[in-house]
This record gives structure tokens, sequence and C-alpha cells, in this order.
């Protein structure tokens, strides 16, 4: 057996990536897939059924499925060395989520910070998925073993519950799952809304001038960032939790990541400088950081037999992975496979 450490983490075809999912998310992939030291085993997924429990348009997911696996692979991630996977081609996913809704309290469930806020956002739609999702999630997690979940920070209460349901399945029958460990880059964990920087950049925002999505060309980069909302104090000062500076604050944060460059040189360089000045700076780097991202979609996009061929091949190894825990988990409960 290899002594790596495992990585599990996935993202939902639900909309237009943005810079949240990039910075959050998607770049710490990349890196934990090339580390120099090879210490990690990844596997990422594209969630698909996640993004059934909100409406959605057969012929709209369907490509959104397929973009969103290009786009993957155009942020870097190689799926001939990392198992870049469907969730929905995996059928071990919904059998394990069945088992594991049966050790998950409804009083768990209804404590979700996500749930309440969907289910407020969809009145007419509060589905018994949108109340389920972290179980499915957990599922994901749990079959694979990982060590390790890389993740913004909107998901970190979903995964205290993939360990705690772990826990109580060990507990229960005998050591069965690893039990998983959040991984978090404090600095972009929670990138902000850009017309409302009090919340998080979110696929789902229905003002497109919110968000960066990957895709954007250079001018519409440009353009958000310009208008981006930011406060009457006119300093350019890194202020993490100070109220009223949070819109400065995330376009330091953006700068820093992007660029790669330390937070102090960052605040430097724009002393004496105005708010015009750092959107036009963040801007220019988002839209040079994405540069290669957007040329590399659309070569991989193109290429539907390559993309094919990767999913299934992903999937076929997914499904043999997550069938040893699935078998492991129908034996201890007393089902017969
Ligand atoms: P999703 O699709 O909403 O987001 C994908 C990843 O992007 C992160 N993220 C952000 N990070 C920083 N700033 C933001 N504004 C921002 N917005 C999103 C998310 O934290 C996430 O890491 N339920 C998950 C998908 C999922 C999953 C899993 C993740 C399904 N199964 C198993 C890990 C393990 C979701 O909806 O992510």
């Amino acid at each position: 057996m290899s002594d790596k450490k495992i990585i599990l983490s996935g993202i939902q075809p639900s909309g237009a990536i943005t810079l949240g999912n990039y910075l959050g998310a998607v770049s710490n992939w990349v890196k934990l897939q090339n580390d120099p030291e090879s210490l990690y085993e990844c596997y990422y997924m594209v969630a698909d059924l996640h993004a059934l429990t909100v409406r959605q348009e057969a012929k709209v997911l369907r490509k959104r499925v397929l973009d969103t696996y290009a786009l993957l692979i155009a942020c870097g991630l190689d799926p001939e060395k990392t198992m870049v996977f469907i969730q929905s081609q995996v059928p071990a996913h919904a059998e394990l989520a069945w088992i594991l809704s049966c050790y998950t309290q409804f009083g768990e469930l209804s404590r979700m910070t996500q749930f309440k806020d969907k289910a407020q956002k969809h009145k007419d739609n509060v589905n018994a998925g949108l109340f389920t999702y972290p179980v499915l999630m957990a599922a994901d997690i749990l079959l694979y073993q990982a060590d390790l979940v890389p993740v913004g920070i909107d998901q970190k209460q979903h995964l205290e519950l993939a360990r705690d349901v772990a826990i109580r399945f060990n507990n229960t029958y005998s050591p069965t799952f690893k039990v998983p460990e959040p991984f978090t880059v404090k600095e972009t964990s929670k990138i902000m809304s850009l017309t409302d920087p009090t919340k998080k950049m979110s696929k789902s925002d229905t003002n497109e001038n919110s968000t960066i999505a990957i895709l954007d060309d250079r001018d519409t980069i440009i353009r958000k960032f310009k208008r981006a909302v930011t406060d009457s104090f006119a300093e350019i000062r890194f202020a993490p939790g100070e109220e009223g500076r949070e819109g400065v604050t995330n376009l330091l944060s953006i700068y820093s990541a992007v660029t790669g460059r330390a937070m102090d040189a960052c605040v430097s360089e724009f002393s004496g400088k105005g708010y015009g000045d750092l959107k036009l700076a963040v801007g220019e780097a988002v839209s040079d950081a994405l540069a290669h991202v957007r040329e590399r979609f659309a070569e991989v996009s193109a290429d539907k037999a390559y993309l094919e061929r990767m999913y299934t091949e992903n999937s076929q190894r997914a499904q043999y992975i997550s069938n040893k825990t699935l078998s492991k988990v129908y034996r201890k409960v007393g089902l017969i496979r």
C-alpha cells in the first residue's frame, strides 16, 4: 500500500466557476497534485449529483458538467496522474449516501447553515436532497478514505459532519472510515463578492458584477474590478475582520494570491495611491493569472474524444476504489453483496 496521503475534493457544476472557487479550492488542488515530494494521491470530482438539489435544465447541466471537467484540466489538473472524475458515474456515492443517512441525525442536518440559507433562497423547492446534501458529501469523502479535503471555509461545517458520521460509524462497528481533516488556506478561504464584500463570491449570484468567472475575458475582468465596492476611508490597508473595510481587504487578498507576493509587499506597493490604482492593478493581475486557463480551456473543451476517454477511465478507477469501502460497509451493517 502507498503511504501517500489521500486528498479528495469536489466542485458543483451549478454555474460558471468563479475566482472564489479557483483561489479557495481549485488552485490548491493543483498545488497538491504538483507537490515536488509527491506526498499526495489526489482525487477530484465534478459533483453533478449535488447540483440536482437546485432545479436544473438537462441540456444546460450536461454542458456544464463537461465544461467543468474541461475547466479543471485547463486549471492544471492532469487526469493522467490525478483521478479527475464525474460523481454520477460512480454509483457507490449514492449507495453509501443512503446508508450514511441512517447514521445521521435530523437535528445535525437542521443545523447546517448552508441548508438554512438555500432553503430561504429557494422557498418553492426545499427538497429532501437539499436537506441530506451533507450526507452525500460525507459519502464522497469517506468512500475514498481521504486524509485531507481541500475546501473553502463555507464547506467546513459539512466536513465536520462527515467527521462526526465517520466516528459514529467506526464506534458502532469497528474502524471502517478514515476520519478526514479539512485543508484550507486562510488567506483565500473566503473570497468575497465584488458588489457586497460582506457576502462570499458565489457562482449562484444573479448579479454578474459580483463574481469573476474564470473564463471572463480581460476587459470584463477589469471592468468588474473597476466597479468593485470599497469604502470611503480612502486608505489602502489590509484589515481582516474590520467592519466597513471588507472591500479593500478582499481586493488585497486577491492581489496577493494571484501575484504570489506577501501581503506586506502588496500593501506597500499601493502606499500613497488611490482605490482606482488598486482596482486596476488587481483586475490586470487577475486577468494575467487566468490567461493561460482561458487559452487551455479553448483547446481542451474542443477535444471531445480526449475528454470522454479521460472521464471514462477515471470513473472506472473511482468505481474500483470506492467499491472496496462500500463492500466493507455492506458487510458491517449486515447487507449481502
Ligand atoms: P462548491 O461547488 O460550492 O465550491 C467548490 C469549492 O470552492 C470553494 N469556494 C470558495 N472558496 C473561497 N471563496 C469563495 N467565495 C468560495 N466559493 C466557493 C468551496 O469551499 C469549495 O471548496 N459541496 C461542495 C462540493 C463537494 C465537495 C464534496 C467538496 C461535493 N462533494 C466532497 C469536498 C469534498 C460545493 O458545493 O462546493
